[in-house]
């Protein structure tokens, strides 16, 4: 079988790395092999410069952070992503090129086409088999990471209405590719979600 290459999506504190954790430990169950990555942060490259992007204490004008996301994400396509892919493995993956275009795009309000052609030259043309979109309301996602009582990291740290430009760009790019997302209400039972996953997913292998 060709590799896949599944991404989660959506807001800060909406499950991505609960469902991304159950769903590989299905799959592995299943007898896949399964690669868990993220971005940022996928490689030690990419720990570098997550550690720039997120806790930088200077300001970062827009058009840097998204090349440093773009950075990240091309040395984790070409050195984790790719060769898995190629190894017939299946990827999973917490945040991809979406996320660009929701933050650096609609958050950071620059032009969203040209951060995904950015994402994609970065990428090689790279798109992923499925993007499971984890949906959750700015309130919600606000009160579970208050309630993890965690440091606010750069993005984290901004205001409600950029996390709802984030939010609105999401459900947009899910519309505008419908086959290649499966679009979940976050604020669901964590059993439901993994369950809903798992189905969609089904139908890949
Ligand atoms: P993430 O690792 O999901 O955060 P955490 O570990 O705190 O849950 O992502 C870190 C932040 O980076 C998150 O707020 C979203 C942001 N981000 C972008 O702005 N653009 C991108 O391209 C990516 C991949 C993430």
């Amino acid at each position: 079988m060709a590799g896949l290459f599944i991404t989660l999506e959506g807001g800060d504190g909406s499950g991505k790395s609960t469902q991304s954790a159950l769903l590989a430990q299905w799959l592995v169950s299943e007898g896949h092999t399964v690669v868990h990555s993220r971005e940022p942060g996928g490689t030690d490259l990419g720990l570098e410069l997550r550690e720039i992007i997120l806790h930088s204490r200077g300001h970062i004008v827009p058009r840097a952070e998204a090349l440093l996301y773009a950075a990240d994400r091309a040395h984790n396509v070409a050195t984790v992503v790719r060769p898995a892919m190629d190894r017939g493995e299946i990827v999973i993956q917490d945040r991809y090129l979406d996320s660009s275009v929701a933050y650096q795009g609609a958050g950071r309000v620059l032009d969203g086409s040209e951060v995904r052609d950015l994402s994609l030259w970065a990428a090689e043309g790279l798109l992923p088999d499925l993007t499971v979109l984890l949906d959750l309301g700015v309130a919600e996602s606000r009160a579970r990471l208050d309630a993890d009582e965690k440091v606010f990291d750069r993005l984290e740290s901004e205001k409600a209405e950029f996390h709802d430009r984030v939010r609105t760009s999401f459900l947009a790019l899910a519309a505008a590719e419908p086959d290649r997302f499966l679009v979940l209400d976050a604020a669901r039972a964590i059993d439901e979600l993994a369950e809903a996953i798992r189905v969609r997913v089904a139908t890949l292998l």
